[in-house]
Order: structure tokens, then C-alpha cells, then sequence
């Protein structure tokens, strides 16, 4: 999404500039009167997003509530939010596209609200400023309502709360988290998650994690999902609609727990029984499983033009080919355990799960790893650009951040003429940022220290050379 999609302020341009300056000089006090702390900034100078995302804080702990009705045109909800201040904060922003804001507290005190664009300022209280200093943890309560909005991504793709046949989906990957709670919503910062959404009686609600309590009183049902490893924003979900869920465990006992919307039942019923044997293969490929639940969450063919990796439990718009199907269970490692640092970083995501699709195929009598590696190789739109530098945000999603993101893997592999030790460097990544963020450069130190071997070469072609180098 980009900043232009944003909805237009709320606030007259003026007022906004008489509240800052409001803001600037009231901010916090040490009750000498002097200021303390200073504003959290309004972005993490994501290079693809600058303002997704907010500094001065790290969240610990989201706990949503959310409503809505049996069209899903309308929500209402309240965020709490538990974080820990990283500087002396006078005032902080979350990221909250649409929706109105009904009220706001910090630390049990009145916030003064003011919303620009997608930015959501809060300036706590004077009387609590003293529990938003550095190192503190303090707790936001945000009640808001409205008819939640779709962004169009700069590609093209809808995201945000999409409103289907059959109920709603909510789709986060890079920004649409924001269409339906405030949050810090850049991949940076991971938290764990309660989220409770109440529907209307015969309608179920899916979300990530497990679920841990269903209520029905006064003709709604509550369904609570607790998501407790740490979940990017973007990876977020709920699904309301009138689906089939299934509960079934993996041989070593995980929760698999699908929810597929009628229409897709029939056609999905074959694949889906087959998550069990995908993550078990993940497994003997990748290493542990990351999270405590599996599963899946199918709904028709034009919610979306795309699936997502949601955490614990990828959406598919429709009944999933096989290889789709692992290419999701697979960001579960690649991207939801270790997720990217910044939207630069998007090709760890995308060439790892592409690779694992390769693999996939090649131990399952499709063509092999280097059949496939020679087919990327051959297609001219996976040089349109090195996969480690998108051009630009419409680009993160192109080809070669999966195709040749997926034949930088290969190389490294090839490199090392030792398929052992090329898998025990996946896992050991894997194990060590396991439930946290990497960035590119992460990767390729981790890549040489653990090969023992300088595969610069690699980078400099494969990863962000200009031009397709040749095959060697
Ligand atoms: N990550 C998804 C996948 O590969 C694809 C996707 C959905 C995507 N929405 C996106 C990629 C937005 C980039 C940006 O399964
Ligand atoms: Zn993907």
C-alpha cells in the first residue's frame, strides 16, 4: 500500500498543526513543568514503507476484540495493547487505516487522539507520563468502530478486511493489518496475540493459534484465539464465515485445525488430509515446527487473487493445488518464525518457499531441484531485477524475489557440494532467529560462517547482480 491510498485526513490541516504544537508543548512532564521524553517517531524508515510501523516502543502483547455482523460490513473493537517503552515517551503513535476512534486510554487515563492519514498520535496523561519511560511497559486501550476498509496494494492486490461471499477475510501482507486494529504494524515488531470475535450464532470465526474458549449467549458466539509465539502483524488473520472446521493432530501430536468454506469442501477434503504428512516432511527438511498449532483456512476462488502464509493457518482462496499448499506451511518457518527485518528483506520469505516447493516436487515425482532451478533460469521475468533490491514496493511480490530468490538457495547449495551440511545450515538459520527478524546481511553472514566459505561470489551475481550471470 502506499501513502497516497491513504484515506484523507480527518483532522483540518490546521487543527493538526494547532494540536502538534499542543502536543509539543504540554507533551509530558517531570510536574517541575519540564518536558520529558519526546514523541516516539512515526515510522521505522522501512526502506519500501518509511512510515509503516512507529519507534519508541515494542509491543509485548495484542488482545483484540472485535464484533461484527453476518455481512462483516461493519466492525466494532477494542485493542490492548501491552508495550514496552524503548525511549522516555511524551506521546506515540500507532498504525490504524479507516475506523473511528471512540476512545483511547493509557495506563487507565484519557489520551488525547489526534489521526493523520494512516498515523494514530496518543499523548497520554501528565499525571502517568512517568510510567512511559524507557524501559517501562504500559498498557493502550483503543475502542473503535466502522466499516473496515480494503486497500488497494501497489501492485494491485486487495488486502486489509475483504469482504467475501460467505462473511470476511483479513489479509495483512505488506500493510493491511492496519484496516482492523491499531497496532505497530511493521514487521519489525512480533507479539503474541489473544483475539476474540464475536459473530452471529451459526457463524464461526477463525483465527491464528488456538483456540481457547467458545461462548454463545444472546444469539452471538465469541470464538478466542490465542496465537502465543511471537506473529507479525501482517501474518494476523480472521475469518468469518459459516465453515467446516476440523480438528485432527500430527503423528507427534500438533493441533491441525482447518475451517474451508463450503463451496471449496468437496474439492479440498483430498489436500488439506495431507497437512499432517506436509509438515512432517518440513520437518525432516527444515527442523521443528515453529508453533504450537497447524492447519489451514480455505474460502472461494475470488476472495483474493492470492493465499497468505497467515500464522498457524494459511489462507487459500479456494481448494489449494498440493504444492501451493506447502509453499504456505513452508513461510511457516520462512518469514513466520524468522521474519524479515525490513520489506527489503522479502526474498528470505518468498526464494525459501519457493525452494521448498522444489524440494517438494523433486521427492514427490515431479521434476527435480535443478529441473526447476533450470526453469527459473530460463525465464526472463525472474531477471527483471535482483531479488535482494525490489525497485519498489510494487515490485515485492515479483518474480524474482520467488524464482531467483529460490536459485540463490540452489547456488549456496551447489557451492558446498555437501547436501548434509547445505541442510544442517538451513535449520541452523532457522534455529538461530528462530521467533525473530533477519535481515539480508543476517543471512549471508550466517550463510559464510556456517559453510566456511566466502560466497561472495554468490551475492554479487546471483543475489544482487543486474544481469543473469552465466550457469557455471
Ligand atoms: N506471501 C504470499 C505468498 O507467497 C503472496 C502475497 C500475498 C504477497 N500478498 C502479498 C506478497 C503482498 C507480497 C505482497 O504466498
Ligand atoms: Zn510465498
Amino acid at each position: 500500500m502506499d501513502e497516497r491510498t491513504v484515506p484523507a485526513r480527518r483532522t483540518a490541516p490546521g487543527a493538526a498543526l494547532l494540536l502538534a504544537a499542543v502536543v509539543l508543548v504540554t507533551a509530558c512532564t517531570d510536574g517541575r513543568g519540564a518536558v520529558v521524553g519526546t514523541p516516539g517517531a512515526a515510522g521505522v524508515r522501512d526502506p519500501y514503507f518509511p512510515r509503516l510501523g512507529n519507534g519508541g516502543y515494542d509491543v509485548t502483547h495484542y488482545d483484540l476484540s472485535v464484533a461484527t455482523d453476518a455481512r462483516a460490513g461493519r466492525i466494532s473493537g477494542t485493542a490492548v495493547i501491552t508495550a514496552r517503552a524503548t525511549q522516555d515517551l511524551s506521546a506515540f503513535n500507532l498504525d490504524l487505516a479507516g475506523l473511528d476512534v471512540r476512545s483511547a486510554t493509557v495506563e487507565g487515563r484519557p489520551a488525547a487522539v489526534n489521526r493523520a492519514g494512516w498515523e494514530l498520535t496518543l499523548r497520554p496523561a501528565a499525571e502517568v507520563a512517568d510510567r512511559l519511560r524507557a524501559g517501562r511497559t504500559f498498557r493502550t486501550v483503543v475502542r473503535y468502530a466502522g466499516p473496515p476498509r480494503t486497500v488497494t496494494d501497489a501492485d494491485g492486490s486487495e488486502e486489509g478486511w475483504l469482504r467475501t461471499a460467505y462473511g470476511a477475510v483479513a489479509l495483512g501482507e505488506p500493510a493491511g493489518s492496519m484496516t482492523w486494529f491499531p497496532g505497530n504494524h511493521h514487521p519489525g515488531d512480533k507479539a503474541s496475540y489473544d483475539i476474540r470475535v464475536t459473530v452471529p450464532e451459526g457463524r464461526s470465526a477463525v483465527s491464528n493459534g488456538e483456540l481457547a474458549s467458545r461462548r454463545t449467549a444472546g444469539g452471538s458466539t465469541t470464538y478466542h484465539w490465542r496465537a502465543r509465539e511471537p506473529m507479525a502483524s501482517y501474518l494476523a488473520t480472521v475469518a468469518v464465515g459459516r465453515f467446516t472446521v476440523r480438528r485432527t493432530v500430527t503423528g507427534t501430536g500438533l493441533a491441525v485445525v482447518t475451517a474451508v468454506d463450503p463451496g471449496s469442501a468437496g474439492a479440498s477434503a483430498r489436500v488439506l488430509a495431507r497437512i499432517p504428512e506436509m509438515v512432517a516432511w518440513g520437518e525432516e527438511k527444515f527442523g521443528p515446527y515453529p508453533f504450537s498449532s497447524a492447519g489451514a483456512i480455505v474460502g472461494r476462488p475470488d476472495d483474493a487473487g492470492y493465499a497468505l502464509e497467515t500464522q498457524n493457518r494459511p489462507f487459500l482462496p479456494g481448494p489449494p493445488d498440493p504444492v501451493l499448499l506447502v509453499h504456505e506451511l513452508a513461510h511457516q518457518w520462512f518469514g513466520n518464525s524468522v521474519t524479515p527485518a525490513s520489506w527489503r528483506d522479502m526474498w528470505l520469505n518468498e526464494g525459501f518457499a519457493t525452494y521448498a516447493e522444489w524440494l517438494w516436487s523433486e521427492d514427490h515425482s515431479g521434476p527435480t531441484v535443478q529441473e526447476s532451478f533450470d526453469e527459473a533460469y530460463a525465464d526472463e521475468a525472474n531477471w527483471a531485477f535482483p531479488p535482494s533490491r525490489p525497485p519498489g514496493p510494487a515490485d515485492l511480490s515479483g518474480p524474482p524475489v520467488y524464482g531467483r530468490g529460490a536459485m540463490v538457495v540452489h547456488r549456496i547449495r551447489r557451492a558446498m557440494h555437501d547436501d548434509p551440511a547445505f541442510f544442517r545450515l538451513v535449520r541452523g538459520w532457522l534455529e538461530e532467529y528462530r521467533h525473530g527478524n533477519a535481515s539480508t546481511a543476517d543471512f549471508t553472514a550466517y550463510a559464510e560462517e556456517a559453510s566456511g566459505r566466502d560466497l561472495t561470489e554468490i551475492w554479487d551475481t546471483w543475489l544482487d547482480g543486474r544481469s543473469r550471470p552465466a550457469r557455471g
